[in-house]
């Protein structure tokens, strides 16, 4: 069978069992078992697959199908033109999460930081981290999470981004512990676990697949956040910003966590589609 048929037979094997985005997911695995660009496996539509292509290709298919997320089955997933690697261990890098880097590059730019220090809690594939390491670099950057997984997982896309020397990953509960890091840094950073834990049934299968301890926000979504708003204040220097990634029914309850923990200009953002979903303080000089 030619690549186009293929492609065919795997759509439609995938929309039967109602993945989203059915045709694009096929085409992302083709290229990736033609190891090509999706273009390119796109203009090789006529040419046949090998035998050891179309078994791969059909295993992929068939674990898509079973929806399992893309990410996954790649073994990566883009950031910011950065490719991360990604295992079940850790959240899949979003788009979201994208803007609240660039968020962070804005707010460090316009500091009078030269070479600001960054605290990211909760950094998972290290994405954040990694990124803001190359946005800024002079920066320095702790990056914590409570899974050790993780943190294996993220110094290992620190390595492959050259970004190692420049970040410091530990494994942390929140803040316990770091008394050391008392008015360390310009910037607190984190996309924290924020789905309350009454919705998380009711998420999509892909999302299920990831690890609870990245989704779960206790309650209503805000444990994390709660606990990350109080403790803030000791770990920034005056003057320093916390941002954090948050749910877009999060906003009024979050700007107003910050603002009872005397953090100012208080703001809430929203993404591309228009929902609040990162919030942003400024603790007073
Ligand atoms: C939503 S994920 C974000 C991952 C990554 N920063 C990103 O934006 O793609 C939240 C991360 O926080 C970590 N985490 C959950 N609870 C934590 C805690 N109490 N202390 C530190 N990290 C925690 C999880 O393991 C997960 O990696």
């Amino acid at each position: 069978m030619t690549a186009d048929e293929w492609l065919e037979k795997a759509a439609a094997f995938l929309e039967e069992r109602g993945v989203p985005e059915a045709r694009p997911s096929a085409e992302f695995l083709l290229a990736e078992v033609l190891g090509v660009g999706r273009a390119t496996a796109l203009s090789r539509g006529r040419t046949p697959l090998n035998e050891r292509q179309a078994l791969h290709f059909w295993d992929w298919v068939k674990r898509r199908g079973r929806r399992e997320p893309l990410a996954y089955i790649l073994g990566t997933q883009p950031f910011l033109g950065l490719d991360i690697e990604v295992t079940r261990d850790c959240l899949i890098p979003r788009p979201e999460t994208e803007e609240l880097v660039v968020e962070c590059e804005r707010l460090l730019k316009s500091s009078a930081a030269s070479a600001p220090k960054i605290l990211e809690i909760g950094t998972g594939t290290g994405c954040v981290a990694i990124a803001l390491a190359q946005l800024l670099p002079a920066a320095t950057v702790i990056a914590t999470d409570l899974s050790d997984k993780a943190l294996a997982l993220a110094f290992k896309n620190a390595l492959a981004h050259n970004a190692h020397r420049r970040i410091r990953f530990v494994r942390e509960d929140l803040f316990s512990g770091r008394q050391s890091l008392r008015g360390w840094a310009d910037l607190l950073v984190s996309n924290p676990p924020y789905i309350p834990t009454k919705d998380l049934d009711a998420l999509e299968p892909e999302v299920k697949a990831e690890p609870r301890l990245a989704l779960d926000g206790g309650r209503d979504g805000l444990d994390a956040i709660r606990a990350i708003v109080a403790g803030a204040a000791a770990m920034l220097k005056p003057g320093g910003h916390l941002a954090l990634e948050i749910e877009e029914r999060q906003g009024p309850a979050v700007s107003g966590l910050l603002r009872a923990a005397g953090f100012k200009g208080v703001v809430v953002k929203k993404d591309a589609q228009g929902r609040d979903r990162i919030a942003v303080g400024k603790l007073v000089e």
